[in-house]
């Protein structure tokens, strides 16, 4: 049985029709406004209320797919995410591949999508279960309440991308915290070269030990096979890191605070819903309003003339909640039939660590509502702190008991 949504409480005033509707009121759910965009003008002209950027935001299922899968658009963008940083073109550093259009970027992946198949990824499975339950063991040794997200949702992610790459975990507050700033839409451009920088001499001390005696693990690997120098291996490992944790650590918090509104919901992940993992990314769309792109020769998407240097800005929670893509879109619904979500985007851009990210939810909520069948949280939904601002979104701390 699928669940009703949860009642959130209502935006505190409507938003200027103008601006891109940022702020959700719900931390479930996209900002108040873009569903009415999305039945009235799924391609409208808008200002991003941090920067003034103008720019097509697009809201519903087909354009966005249309969007990111058109090779015109560009994703050679910056900025845009601070009041002080607008959104221009840029050359992108070599091996930052997520910022590269064709035929740069299609290099990269096919270096690295052999390394990420559903195979690649189910050799580490044991290595998974065995790091969420040592989570669990600790967890369960811990006074309660227990903040979820500092204990289990963060961990076990950043252990998961440093066992992939070999990266001492060691190294884990810096790379979180580096992480945070980059992601952080209110940081300034000072602020997110000063993490960037500090991240990426980090990155090239581990990366020049490596190349004196690699390992088997993904660095060694893509050092042994010798195409890639220092300088791309650096900003590969940078992009691994940050999009493979921040994006499955906020999936695990705000995900498990959805299911305990939603114990019909919950339940059926504890046994084992197949399709789970994938509703959860639908319903939340975490990755949301940083999907920028820049429109590189004039172009027509959904019966508007785009000019070439003018920008875009898919809502893939918006796209997520199209009532063309799945039937009660509205409704959180794992045992639904599988649907073509974009969650983890579309087209030559779609997640690289897709099938990493469902096998890190499936085994971490599964092994985490098993061990607590009593879990709950330990403070209202209001008293929950969300991530504002942020490019993903999520919670900051999650307190639980059981
Ligand atoms: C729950 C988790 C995740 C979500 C919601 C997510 C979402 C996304 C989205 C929306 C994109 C498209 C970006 C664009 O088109 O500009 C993307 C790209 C990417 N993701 Fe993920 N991701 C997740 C987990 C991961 C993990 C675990 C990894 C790596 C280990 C990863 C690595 C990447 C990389 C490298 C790209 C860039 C791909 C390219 O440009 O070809 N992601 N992700």
């Amino acid at each position: 049985m699928p669940s009703e949504p949860v009642a959130c409480p209502e935006p505190a005033g409507p938003s200027g029709l103008s601006e891109v509707p940022l702020r959700r009121t719900c931390p479930f759910d996209p900002p108040p406004g873009l569903a009415e965009l999305r039945a009235a003008e799924p391609i409208t002209r808008r200002v991003m209320p941090l920067d003034g950027t103008e720019l097509w935001l697009v809201t519903s299922h087909d354009l966005v797919r249309r969007m990111l899968a058109d090779p015109r658009w560009s994703s050679s963008l910056d900025g845009g995410l601070s009041p002080e940083q607008p959104l221009h073109v840029t050359q992108p550093e070599p091996g930052m591949f997520i910022s590269m259009d064709a035929p740069e970027h299609g290099r990269y992946r096919r270096m690295l999508t052999a390394h990420f198949t559903v195979q690649r990824m189910n050799r580490l499975r044991p290595r998974i279960e065995q790091i969420v339950a040592e989570r669990l063991d600790a967890m369960e040794r811990l006074p309660r309440p227990v903040d979820l997200v500092a204990e289990f949702a963060l961990p076990v992610p950043s252990l998961v991308i440093c066992e992939l790459l070999g990266m001492p975990y060691e190294d884990r507050a810096e790379f979180q915290a580096a992480a945070r700033v980059i992601v952080d839409m209110t940081a300034s451009p000072e602020q997110i070269d000063a993490a960037v920088a500090g991240l990426a001499a980090h990155l090239a001390k581990l990366i020049a030990a490596k190349r004196e005696e690699p390992d088997d693990a993904l660095i060694g690997e893509l050092i042994r096979e010798g195409a890639l120098t220092d300088g791309e291996l650096v900003q590969i490992s940078m992009l691994l890191l940050v999009a493979g944790h921040e994006t499955t650590a906020n999936m695990l918090g705000l995900g498990t605070l959805l299911l305990l509104h939603h114990p019909d919901q919950l339940a059926l992940v504890r046994e084992g819903a197949p399709g789970a993992a994938d509703e959860l990314l639908r319903y939340l769309s975490i990755v949301d309003l940083v999907m920028f792109r820049g429109a590189k020769e004039d172009l027509t998407l959904g019966g508007q003339e785009i000019k070439a240097g003018e920008f875009g800005l898919a809502s893939l929670a918006a796209a997520n909640r199209d009532p063309a893509l799945c039937e009660d879109p509205d409704r959180l619904d794992v045992t639904r039939p599988k649907t073509a979500h974009v969650a983890l985007g579309f087209g030559p851009h779609q997640c690289l660590g897709q099938n990493l990210a469902r096998l890190e939810l499936e085994i971490a909520l599964q092994a985490l509502l098993r061990r607590f069948p009593g879990l709950r949280a330990a403070v209202p939904l209001e008293e929950v702190p969300v991530r504002e601002n942020a490019a993903i979104h999520g919670v900051h701390s999650l307190p639980v008991i059981w």
